[in-house]
């Protein structure tokens, strides 16, 4: 799907968590296919890189320094974009924290840990979406992508604020494309499965993902391609009738019950 042939020329894209990893991965994919694209994260060096790589494929690319976790910052990243770049077609909810929660007792779990997990990867995009919207509504056109997980979509042991609010984003996808769906704005998400991102970090982390690709049907780990080219399906016109849509991304790990955290390993029967 990268095709390369400027199928979102003249678009503006916006991307959170776009410093590093999969918005990293789906930034410079957009870019290539023509987008003009503004990224927004709390660190600015990651984003800056980010945005000059869009710059040397000749696009626009703009940073700006972002905690999807406050409205107002996310407010700001929607005016800087519509007011630097003229416009905004497409939103990609990217911004997360994957590995974030100490494993502990579920009656230790602090406010401020709640907080922070469901504000980060479920408020943020909510304010994405809002912060957006009338924008989006009044030009009767648009591409909302959230970014959840497989993990959204069925329990997952000792992960709690990340499942519950990845469950969330799955539901205001739905919810949000029902609500646009007559004013030509469509709304998806995309659910991966466990993708190796360390070779898009500021420093590439080693032995990432362990013996992972053993438990995954398909033999093994995703890699970002597999995402950024179904964000570029899902920004493109090719996706115009499809909203509402919960794409998993993940070698087939949830059709086969599979667990990343490996607690239920695929056993040949025959062998028992
Ligand atoms: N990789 C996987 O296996 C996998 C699987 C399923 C779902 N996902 C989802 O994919 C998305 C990207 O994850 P990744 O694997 O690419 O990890 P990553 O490299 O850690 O990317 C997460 C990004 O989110 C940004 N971020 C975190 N908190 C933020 C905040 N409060 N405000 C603004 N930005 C914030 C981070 O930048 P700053 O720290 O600079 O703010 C970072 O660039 C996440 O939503 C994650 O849940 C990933």
């Amino acid at each position: 799907m990268v095709s390369g042939k400027g199928t979102l020329e003249g678009k503006i894209a916006i991307v959170t968590g776009g410093g590093t990893g999969l918005g990293k991965a789906m930034a410079l994919a957009l870019a290539k296919e023509g987008a003009d694209v503004v990224v927004g994260a709390r660190r600015l060096e990651p984003i800056e890189q980010t945005a000059k790589e869009v710059r040397d494929m000749g696009r626009r690319g703009v940073a700006v320094s972002t905690d999807v976790t406050d409205s107002k910052q996310v407010n700001n990243l929607v005016e800087q974009t519509l007011s630097q770049m003229g416009g905004l077609d497409i939103l990609v909810n990217n911004a997360g924290i994957v590995r974030g929660q100490q494993r502990r007792e579920f009656w230790d779990i602090t406010d401020e840990e709640w907080h922070l997990g469901i504000d980060t990867n479920l408020t943020g995009a909510f304010f994405g979406c809002r912060a957006a919207s009338k924008h989006l509504v009044e030009q009767k056109s648009g591409k909302v992508i959230n970014i959840a997980s497989g993990e959204g979509l069925r329990g997952v042991k000792g992960n709690l604020m990340y499942s519950v609010a990845k469950g969330g984003v799955v539901q205001l996808t739905r919810t949000l494309a029902l609500t646009w769906a007559d004013v030509n704005i469509q709304v998806n998400c995309i659910a991966p499965g466990f993708i190796d991102v360390s070779t898009l970090q500021p420093v590439v982390r080693q032995g990432f993902g362990g013996r992972m690709a053993e438990f995954n049907p398909s033999g093994r780990i995703g890699v970002p391609y597999d995402i950024s080219s179904m964000c570029l399906f899902l920004a493109s016109s090719a996706s115009d009738y499809v909203t509402g849509g919960v794409f998993v991304v993940d070698g087939a790990g949830l059709a086969g019950g599979y667990t990343p955290t490996g607690y239920a390993p695929i056993i040949n029967l025959e062998e028992e």
